[in-house]
């Protein structure tokens, strides 16, 4: 029995910061950041909001797409790296929340591949019939772990948070597979190093800045590249697809020279391929789910269509998804 997204939803927060706006704060400007990143804008949440408001927000629109009531839920995961609090898990206080009453809840950390990573999980407890409804949450606030005078991540990042049910499909239709990957030698490729055990919250990690997003970015892009490129074609073999049996790639928008790559890769054309990068940046675990939500209420996706997600981030961390919608 394979499982199936029945209902999507996104939030995103009001406020705006152009690439313009961050020039008068830090050495950067609108042309670099374009260039280099494809990125044109971001959304920053309000100081009182917190990621288990944006789940909210974005968990109802999914639970109404799908006609899905909150007491029917067995499960809530949420995928984040940037939670309410180390503990308890933001999904505890997203299930609370929306009134999922009989789901358990907890969250999965695999930065940006996390939302991927929660999809393999839903997908296998589905599969092996010990859920049939799971709310699945990528949501990410990374303005507030951000150092706004860092010129090499501040203009990356945004906020966000997509939604997704899974339940079982009934027919052919569904996730046809999940992959999961991690190389763990690279963890230092993107990390905030501070507030864990390895490095306890203390006056030095708060003076030194390690409770901020670091990044190794142009190590970590040719990693990406050549890795990404690997993964769909992997993913596809698994399948016995070709590029060409793809209706849309749905990727994690990190930066818009990786997504092109692996397009160029499956030779699609950029309109198959799902970009808001520009709009939003780098919302982690929350890209791959805003994405999905949009192409599907922009009608570009249709019943029968074969797409294809991925992802890539910290950890290293990989992962993608192949879904007959
Ligand atoms: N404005 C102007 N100049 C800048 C900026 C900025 N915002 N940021 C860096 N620069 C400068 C650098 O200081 C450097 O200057 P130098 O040559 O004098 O030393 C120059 O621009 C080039 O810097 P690079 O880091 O080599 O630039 P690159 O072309 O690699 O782009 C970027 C940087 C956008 C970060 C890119 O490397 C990237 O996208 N990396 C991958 C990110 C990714 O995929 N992360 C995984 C997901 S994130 C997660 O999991 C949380």
């Amino acid at each position: 029995m394979r499982s199936k997204i029945t209902g999507t939803g996104s939030y995103l927060p009001e406020r705006i910061i152009s690439n313009d706006d961050l020039a008068k704060t830090v050495h950067t400007s609108d042309e670099w950041i374009i260039e280099r990143t494809g990125i044109k804008e971001r959304r920053v949440a309000g100081a009182d909001e917190t990621t288990s408001d944006m789940c909210f927000e974005a968990a109802g629109k999914a639970l109404e797409a799908s006609g899905t009531f909150p007491e029917e839920i067995d499960l809530v995961i949420v995928a984040t790296m940037s939670g309410d609090m180390p503990m308890p898990a933001t999904a505890s206080f997203l299930q609370q929340r929306i009134g999922a009453v009989n789901a358990g809840a907890f969250d999965v950390n695999a930065a940006c591949s996390g939302f991927l990573y929660g999809l393999s999980v839903a997908d296998n407890f589905i599969k092996g019939g010990t859920f049939r409804k799971i709310l699945l949450v990528g949501a990410e606030m990374n303005s507030k772990f951000l150092d706004w005078e860092d010129r090499s991540t501040c203009v990356l990042f945004g906020d966000g948070a997509g939604a997704v049910i899974m339940e079982p499909a009934g027919d052919d239709s569904g996730v046809l597979s999940t992959h999961l990957s991690s190389d763990g030698s690279m963890w230092d490729f993107i990390c905030v190093p501070g507030g864990g055990s390895k490095y306890p919250s203390s006056h030095e990690t708060v003076k030194d800045g390690m409770h901020y997003i670091k990044m190794r970015g142009n190590e970590t892009f040719k990693v990406a590249v050549r890795t990404l490129e690997k993964l769909v074609m992997d993913t596809l073999a698994a399948n016995n697809m070709k590029p060409s049996d793809l209706a849309m790639l749905i990727p994690h928008q990190a930066n818009l020279r990786i997504i092109s790559a692996t397009a160029k890769r499956l030779n699609l054309p950029m309109s198959r391929v799902a970009v808001n990068l520009d709009k939003f940046g780098n919302t982690s675990s929350a890209s791959i789910p805003i994405a999905l939500d949009e192409v599907v209420r922009e009608g570009r996706i249709k019943e029968g269509d074969y797409i294809l997600l991925e992802a890539f981030g910290g950890g290293l961390t990989w992962a993608s998804a192949l879904i007959k919608w």
